[in-house]
C-alpha cells in the first residue's frame, strides 16, 4: 500500500466504517459546503450579540490566554453574526485558515479533509431564543465563537490541521470512534494549565456559561492530565455537562503528544468498545483534581441536579 495520501481529497469511506445516516440536502456537493453563508434576521443578529454578551462576561479568569488572544484580533462584535468571508480573510493572513458553511453536522471523513486543508466548517444557522441556554448540534454561535479565536494560535492551528490528516489513518484503521474522543477531549473540552491556573480551551466549553464555571470551579468533574492513550479508550458524555476533563500544559505539548505518535500502536490495541468509564480516575493518571461526581451521581440535567 502506498503511504503518499493526498489530503486534497476527500478521502475514501472503506466498507467497513460505520457513518451516522446523515441526510446531506439537495443540491450540495461531497464537499457539503454551502456556496454562501445565508443571510440572517434582525432577531437572529440580535441572539449573536446577546451570547457573546453573555458569554464575555465570563471569559476572563476562565478562557485561556491564546483564546482571548485570538479574541481581540478577529474582531466578533461588529453587531450581529460575523461575515465568514471577512472573518476568514483576517484568519487567513495569520494562520492559513478559513471558515466555511455547512448546513448541519457533516460525515467524519468530509470533516476531515476540510481541517486537513485547513478550512474549518461552521454551522450555517443560529440557535433560537428557545435554545438559548443549550443546543446540542453545533450553531454558528458554538462555531465561530468558539472555535475560531484559538485558530490564530499557530501552534493550535497546526494540532487542527495534523487532527484532519490524523483521520485518514482512523479510517483505514476503523478508529473513528478513538479519533473523536481525542477531539472531544481537547478540541471540545480541554483544560490548560498557565500561570494563573486552569483555564479553558474547549470549544464545547467556552460557547456555553454554565460548563465555563463548572469546568474550572466545580467539585465534581476530574482533572486529569492528557495522556493520548487514555483519552483515546474513555468514553464521553454527549448531552451533559462532562465527568472528566483533560489538560494540557501547552499547546506544543498537544502537538507533540499527538503529530509524533502516529497512533497506530493505540489502534491495533484497542478493544471495540471504550474502556474507561467517563467517570473513572485510574492508578496511572495523574490527577490534578479527583472530581465527587455529585453532579453524574445526582442524574445530571435530565434530573436537575445542580452543577456543581
Ligand atoms: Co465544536
Amino acid at each position: 500500500m502506498s503511504n503518499q495520501l493526498d489530503y486534497t481529497r476527500i478521502p475514501p469511506l472503506p466498507a467497513s466504517v460505520y457513518v451516522a445516516p446523515l441526510k446531506k440536502p439537495a443540491g450540495l456537493g461531497d464537499d457539503w459546503l454551502e456556496p454562501v453563508q445565508r443571510s440572517y434576521t434582525a432577531e437572529e443578529h440580535r441572539i449573536w450579540d446577546d451570547l457573546y454578551e453573555r458569554q464575555m462576561k465570563l471569559m476572563p479568569g476562565h478562557a485561556c490566554r491564546e483564546f482571548m488572544h485570538g479574541l481581540d484580533r478577529l474582531d466578533l462584535h461588529r453587531g450581529g453574526v460575523p461575515d465568514f468571508n471577512q472573518v476568514s480573510e483576517e484568519l487567513r493572513s495569520l494562520t492559513g485558515w478559513t471558515v466555511v458553511p455547512v448546513p448541519m453536522l457533516i460525515p467524519d471523513h468530509v470533516f476531515y479533509y476540510h481541517l486537513a486543508n485547513r478550512r474549518f466548517p461552521a454551522g450555517n444557522f443560529i440557535r433560537t431564543r428557545e435554545q438559548f441556554d443549550y443546543i446540542q448540534e453545533p450553531d454558528v454561535f458554538h462555531d465561530v465563537f468558539g472555535h475560531v479565536p484559538l485558530l490564530t494560535d499557530p501552534v493550535f492551528a497546526e494540532y487542527m490541521e495534523a487532527y484532519g490528516r490524523a483521520g485518514w489513518k482512523a479510517l483505514r484503521y476503523n478508529r473513528l470512534k478513538a479519533l473523536s474522543a481525542l477531539y472531544w477531549y481537547t478540541v471540545e473540552f480541554g483544560l490548560i494549565l498557565e500561570e494563573g491556573g486552569m483555564r479553558i480551551y474547549g470549544a464545547g466549553i467556552l460557547s456555553g456559561p454554565t460548563e465555563t464555571v463548572f469546568s474550572i470551579e466545580g467539585g465534581s468533574p476530574n482533572r486529569i492530565h492528557l495522556n493520548v492513550d487514555r483519552v483515546m479508550r474513555t468514553d464521553y458524555t454527549i448531552s451533559d455537562l462532562q465527568a472528566t476533563y483533560f489538560v494540557i500544559e501547552s499547546f506544543r505539548e498537544l502537538f507533540h503528544m499527538t503529530e509524533q505518535r502516529g497512533f497506530e500502536p493505540i489502534y491495533e490495541s484497542l478493544a471495540p468498545a471504550f474502556q474507561y468509564a467517563k467517570t473513572a480516575a485510574l492508578d496511572t493518571d495523574h490527577i490534578y483534581h479527583r472530581g465527587t461526581q455529585e453532579y453524574e451521581l445526582r442524574g445530571g440535567r435530565g434530573s436537575g441536579a445542580r452543577p456543581v
